[in-house]
């Protein structure tokens, strides 16, 4: 049995988690984030998630995975991601950093399936585009969290480009927020 199949492969479950713009784009060329922020939209019929719910929501994830741009520009914003694991893709030499970040570079399949899936379950991929992209050409996304603000930027990061093939997911849920924000989270098909 490959290290992808079996149990390893069943009990991880990887979620690529995205905010984007109406138009596509993940991020402003100049990388400034106001547009990420709430201001200027009030859907009455939306919801609101409290500080307590918001924290409850993060403590369930075990671990994130990052790209080393998206890293360094969350390092530049100041560490969203507290003291959960996380791993910086990157084939660069790197500083040490914080205790719990540890550095990757190597085959993204082995990542997942031999050195991620056997201690955690609940795996977060925060991004950018470029790492994304390879997780989902790999067949490596269980989920996509995906969220859209209420803004068009013209121009910028896009999500997706590249070489993705044809392929449906399954709507689980939607989640509309008071600020105008939408949350749509899929299923990978069963069959991959
Ligand atoms: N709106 C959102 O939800 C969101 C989320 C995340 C990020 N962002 C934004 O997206 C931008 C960064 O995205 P990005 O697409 O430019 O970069 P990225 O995916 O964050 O990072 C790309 C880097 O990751 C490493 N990498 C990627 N694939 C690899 C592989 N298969 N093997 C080894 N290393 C690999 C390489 O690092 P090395 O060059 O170091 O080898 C590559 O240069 C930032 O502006 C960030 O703020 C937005």
């Amino acid at each position: 049995m490959s290290p992808s199949d079996g149990n390893a492969k069943k009990k991880r479950n990887v979620t690529l988690h995205m905010v984007s713009s109406l138009d596509g784009f993940i991020a402003k060329k100049d990388n400034s984030v106001s547009w990420l922020h709430g201001a200027g939209s009030n859907y009455e019929a939306g919801v609101s998630i409290s500080e307590e719910e918001a924290a409850t929501f993060v403590k369930a994830i075990d671990c994130y995975v990052l790209g080393s741009r998206t890293y360094e520009h969350a390092l530049e914003l100041g560490w969203a991601y507290g003291d959960t694991p996380a791993v910086v893709v990157t084939r660069r030499e790197w500083p040490s950093a914080r205790k719990n970040v540890e550095f990757y570079a190597g085959d993204l399949k082995t990542l997942v399936d031999v050195k991620l899936a056997p201690r955690y379950r609940n795996i977060w991929l925060v991004g950018g585009a470029m790492l994304c992209q390879r997780f989902l050409e790999l067949g490596l996304v269980d989920e996509i969290n995906l969220t859209i603000a209420p803004v068009l930027l013209g121009e910028g990061l896009r999500m997706f480009g590249g070489s993705l093939t044809e392929m449906r997911w399954n709507l689980k849920n939607v989640v509309a927020y008071k600020n105008g924000f939408v949350e749509l989270s899929y299923s990978a098909p069963v069959a991959r």
